[in-house]
């Protein structure tokens, strides 16, 4: 039996509702988390809000309103909207908690102790309009590295690098454009730099997706800085003694997992230092604009702290929609509350289409022609199909599960797909676990086919009684396997095989099925999407972009 895990997912900045590319992380993590638990392996599945720095700020003072307001308003909305997509956290915290606020302290008082911090008097952008230092989204300018357009600490729309506040040229204020002036202040740096050593090893054994190892490599190849930990701001975790400074915002964002492992504990009675300090396996997923700080600066702070260090990162590839890179700013977004579940379309099926589009490492596009083509093809033609001629036929001329052997093809069949599904979970592979449960219905809707029961029911009426014992059985199966990706169907699946269950173990996907188990009337369990809904909800998207464009 593999070690307990804990799982994590980025924590979202609450400073705005839930978009497609937030999915790209939740659901896999989701998927991954709830097929460990089938294969009988204990998972704390940790996320929380990130309510610190300015992604905060600047939209606190945008909308007149304080931080605080802003991080109530959509910490509910998260914690709302994670179950209504079938994501189910262990705890959802928050970085605001002062859980985190004492345990960023100390994390942070160990580091300095153990001689990884020292304090360095810089001098930074400070804008004479707006009478303020110009901490990261509060400056724009261009990326020394590639020149592209960038704010303070990311080149967000360039090379995609993590900048140190000063890196930034040609600078102007991010709120009233004036060319800041350079003040001295005092900040605290962490000594990235010892830890080269450290990093190169920690890498070559770092579990997870390619894409996450190798650039960490590459970065530590190309030379690392030691790292500015903060931030001349009011709003965050204030650094003890020194007013007017709080630790910068990717401080405290990681260690809220650990925050919320503790929030959980406290809770349950559970063990967090378990997986912070004790046997635990630590597992991060992220996006893949997040590397950088969970592969270099999370492992050292948490080696120069005595803690566990993460044990895999599995960081997806991007996010497109309609074929451009994901921008919220540019119009390229798709909220999911109100785009899609407030339209009334099916969470299980988004679900399915960020499993199945493409592999975890590469880019996804979310395009709504394609989302219509794989909801009447893959979902509504093969899974549902079966699935609703199957238990159509046995309601028709049973009403109940009839007799029969399970045939050891059919056995061998389940058995492949389960083996597919351990190793697309081995491999991080999400698209293999989504296609095997397609494969394996569409394997059904053969069986079915050759089996022809509707002309043996006459004829030979044990034989076509054995056909859908099987082709129930097979259901069966699949309502096991289909939870991982479709937990809301999957209960359906099992109340229309008149045994309502959830949350089963892998094994059950081989146990015998009980005949005579009534079988009532079914209904389709998946909808086709109409070609007029597709074309509606691609011109929601075409007109946002080109107001975007103004
Ligand atoms: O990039 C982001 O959206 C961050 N809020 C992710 C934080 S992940 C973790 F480290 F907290
Ligand atoms: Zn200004």
């Amino acid at each position: 039996m593999n070690r307990a895990a804990l799982v994590t997912c980025g924590l979202p900045y609450v400073n705005g509702p839930a978009h497609i590319a937030h999915l790209r992380t939740y659901v896999p993590a989701d998927i991954f988390v709830r097929l460990l638990r089938k294969l009988g392996q204990e998972v704390v599945f940790i996320c929380g809000s990130d309510t610190h720095g300015t992604p905060i700020t600047v939209k606190a003072e945008a909308e007149g309103v304080t931080p605080l307001e802003i991080i109530k308003e959509y910490h509910k909305h998260f914690l709302e909207f994670f179950p209504r997509m079938g994501i189910r956290f262990t705890n959802y915290g928050s970085t605001d908690h002062p859980l985190n606020h004492s345990r960023t302290i100390q994390i942070m008082d160990d580091l300095r102790e153990n001689g990884h911090v020292y304090a360095n008097d810089l001098k930074l952008p400070y804008c004479p309009n707006c009478d303020r230092f110009l901490p990261d989204r509060y400056q724009k300018g261009t990326c020394p590295h590639c020149g592209a357009s960038a704010r303070g600490d990311e080149c967000d729309q360039g090379c995609g690098r993590y900048l140190e506040p000063g890196e930034l040229i040609d600078t102007r204020c991010g709120i009233c454009s004036t060319k800041p002036e350079k003040r001295e202040t005092r900040h605290y740096f962490l000594k990235l730099t010892t830890f080269e050593g450290f990093l190169t090893e920690y890498l070559q054994g770092l579990d997870g997706t390619e894409i996450a190892r190798n650039y960490a490599k590459k970065w530590v190849e190309g030379g690392l800085k030691d790292w500015n930990i903060t931030r001349n701001l009011d709003w965050g975790i204030k650094v003890p003694g020194e007013p007017g400074l709080v630790y910068y915002v990717w401080v405290d964002a990681p260690i809220g997992y650990i925050a919320s492992t503790e929030e959980w504990a406290e809770r349950t009675g559970g063990n967090w230092k378990y997986y912070w300090k004790g046997e635990g396996s630590l597992i991060h997923f992220i996006g893949p604009g997040i590397i950088y700080h969970h592969c270099l600066f999370w492992p050292s702070m948490l080696k120069g702290a005595g803690y566990n260090v993460p044990d895999a990162v599995i960081a997806s590839g991007t996010m497109k929609v309609e074929g451009h890179v994901f921008s919220k700013s540019r119009g390229y977004v798709i909220w999911v509350e109100e785009d899609y579940l407030e339209k009334g379309l099916d969470p299980d099926a988004l679900r399915y289409y960020i499993a199945s589009y493409t592999g975890h490492n590469r880019d996804l596009d979310f395009a709504w022609h394609a989302y219509g083509e794989k909801v009447n093809k893959e979902l509504v033609g093969t899974l549902g199909n079966f699935l609703y001629r199957t238990i159509l036929f046995a309601h028709r001329n049973y009403q109940s599960v009839p007799e029969g052997k399970v045939d050891p093809m059919v056995m061998a069949e389940v058995e492949n797909t389960i083996e597919k599904i351990r190793d697309g979970l081995d491999e991080y592979e999400f698209k293999k676990i989504a296609d095997s449960i397609i494969g394996l219905a569409a394997y059904g809707n053969r069986y079915l086919q050759s089996g022809e029961p509707w002309k043996l029911t006459k004829t030979d009426p044990e034989k076509a009684a054995e056909t859908i014992h099987n082709c129930l059985w097979l259901i069966k199966a699949l309502a096991v396997l289909m939870e991982a990706i479709f937990p809301f169907k999957a209960k359906e699946v099992w109340r229309q095989l008149g045994t309502p269950k959830k949350d089963t173990l892998m094994s059950e996907a081989l146990m015998p099925l009980d005949a005579g188990t009534p079988i009532a009337k079914p209904t389709p369990i998946f909808e086709q999407v109409s070609k007029e809904t597709i074309a509606e909800l691609s011109e929601l998207v075409s007109k946002r972009i080109e107001e975007a464009s103004g």
